[in-house]
C-alpha cells in the first residue's frame, strides 16, 4: 500500500501518491526491458522466467524510489516544475521526467536486481523457509531450489553488468564505478550478506543475551541486512548527481537510519500485518524465534524508536543544505517507510 499522501516539514502537502507512481511507471519499463530473454540459441529461457518472476511481481520499489528522490534533490531538479509541466503537457526537453531521470534509472533498477536476488534467497527452505511474497509462492516452490538460487545470482550479477556497461558509455563513469564499488560492499560481507549471517546466528539464540547486548546486535543485524543497501540507495543517488563529501555523509546517514526503521516497520508488520495486505507470511519472526525489536522490547517502545529515528533522519537531510522543498519527496519516503502497512 502506498497511497498515502504525507505533510512533509514543509508546510505545503506533497503528493508522494503521484511522485510514486510517476517514477514507478518508468522503473518498471525498464526492469521490464533489461529482463527480456536473450535470443541466443539454446538460451535457458528458465532462468530469465524465473528472474522476471521475482522482480516484475510488484513490490513497494522502495530502494529504486530513494535512489531517485536523492538523485533529483542533489542535481537540484525541481519536483513541483516536472510535475507541473507533465501534467500541462509541456514536450519541452527539459521538462520530461524520463530524460531528467534517465542518468539515475540503471542504478534504480540494479538495485531493485539487488532487493530481488536478496528477497529469493532469503525466502529458500535454508534461510527462512517462506512460502508467499509479494502475494504470491515464492520462487522456489514455483521454479525449484536450484532454479531460484541461481535466478538470485544471475540478478546479482546482471546489476553489476548494468552499472558497468553504463560506466562504458558515461561521462561520469568515475561516478558510475564508485556506485558498482559501493553497491558490492551494501550488498556482500560487509553489507547484506554479513547481515544475513548475523540474523541466522542470532535466530534462536536470542535469550541468552542481556536486553542492551540484545539490542546492541539487533540494531548491527539490522542495519547491516537491510539498512546497508538501502543507505547505499540514498548515497548513491546523490553519488551520481555529483554531491560534494559533506552532502554524501548526510545522504548516507539518512539512509542508514532509514534502513534502520524500515527493518523495525517489517519486525512490526509481521506481527501486525495480515497475509493479504503484506503478501507474505505473518507471524514468521516469533515462530522461527528471530531476534527482532518487537520480540526484545514491545510494540510500543518499537513504536517510541521509530519516532526518535524518523527525527534523526530529518536532521541528517537538513545537514545536507538542501532547501526543503527539494528535500520534500526524501521526507515522504522516510514517513512512508515508518507508516505503511504492507
Ligand atoms: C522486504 O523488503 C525485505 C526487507 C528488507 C524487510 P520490502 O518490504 O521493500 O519488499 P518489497 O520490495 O516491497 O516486496
Ligand atoms: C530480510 O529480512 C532482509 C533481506 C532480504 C536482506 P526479513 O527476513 O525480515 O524480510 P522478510 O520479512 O522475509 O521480507
Ligand atoms: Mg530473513
Ligand atoms: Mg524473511
Ligand atoms: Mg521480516
Amino acid at each position: 500500500m502506498y497511497d498515502t499522501n504525507f505533510m512533509t516539514s514543509t508546510t505545503t502537502k506533497f503528493d508522494f501518491q503521484k511522485y510514486a507512481a510517476t517514477r514507478r511507471a518508468l522503473v518498471e519499463q525498464t526492469l521490464t526491458n533489461y529482463l527480456a530473454t536473450p535470443t541466443n540459441a539454446f538460451e535457458p529461457g528458465i532462468l530469465w522466467d524465473a528472474m522476471r518472476y521475482s522482480v516484475l511481481s510488484g513490490g513497494k520499489r522502495l530502494r529504486a524510489l530513494l535512489a531517485l528522490a536523492a538523485f533529483e534533490a542533489a542535481s537540484g531538479i525541481e519536483v513541483d516544475t516536472c510535475e507541473n509541466a507533465n501534467q500541462l503537457g509541456i514536450q519541452s526537453k527539459s521538462f520530461q521526467l524520463d530524460k531528467q531521470l534517465e542518468p539515475t534509472l540503471p542504478l534504480a533498477c540494479a538495485i531493485e536486481f539487488v532487493h530481488a536476488m536478496s528477497l529469493i534467497h532469503d525466502d529458500l527452505p535454508c534461510m527462512d523457509n517462506d512460502d508467499f511474497r509479494r502475494g504470491k509462492p515464492t520462487n522456489h516452490k514455483v521454479y525449484g531450489e536450484a532454479i531460484a538460487l541461481l535466478a538470485g545470482d544471475a540478478l546479482l550479477m546482471h546489476a553489476v553488468q548494468i552499472l558497468i556497461d553504463e560506466a562504458g558509455k558515461s561521462q561520469t563513469n568515475d561516478r558510475l564505478l564508485k556506485v558498482v564499488a559501493e553497491l558490492s560492499r551494501a550488498a556482500g560481507a560487509p553489507g547484506m550478506v554479513g547481515g544475513q549471517v548475523i540474523d541466522i546466528s542470532l535466530t534462536g539464540n536470542a535469550s541468552t543475551k542481556d536486553k542492551q547486548t540484545a539490542k546492541a546486535h539487533l540494531e548491527a543485524m539490522h542495519s547491516r541486512k537491510t539498512g546497508a543497501l538501502i543507505s547505499f540507495c540514498s548515497w548513491a543517488g546523490a553519488a551520481l548527481a555529483g554531491a560534494d563529501e559533506k552532502q554524501l555523509a548526510a545522504f548516507r546517514r539518512f539512509g542508514e537510519i532509514l534502513g534502520l526503521a524500515f527493518q523495525i516497520t517489517d519486525d512490526l508488520l509481521d506481527v501486525t500485518g495480515d497475509i493479504t495486505t503484506l503478501g507474505k507470511t505473518p507471524g514468521k519472526d516469533a515462530k522461527s524465534n528471530k531476534l527482532t525489536f518487537i520480540g526484545l522490547i514491545g510494540i510500543d517502545e518499537s513504536k517510541q524508536e521509530l519516532a526518535r529515528l524518523e527525527k534523526a533522519a530529518l536532521d541528517e537531510l537538513q545537514l545536507t543544505g538542501i532547501s526543503d522543498h527539494r528535500l520534500a519527496a526524501l521526507q515522504a519516503i522516510l514517513q512512508y517507510s515508518i507508516n505503511r502497512i504492507s
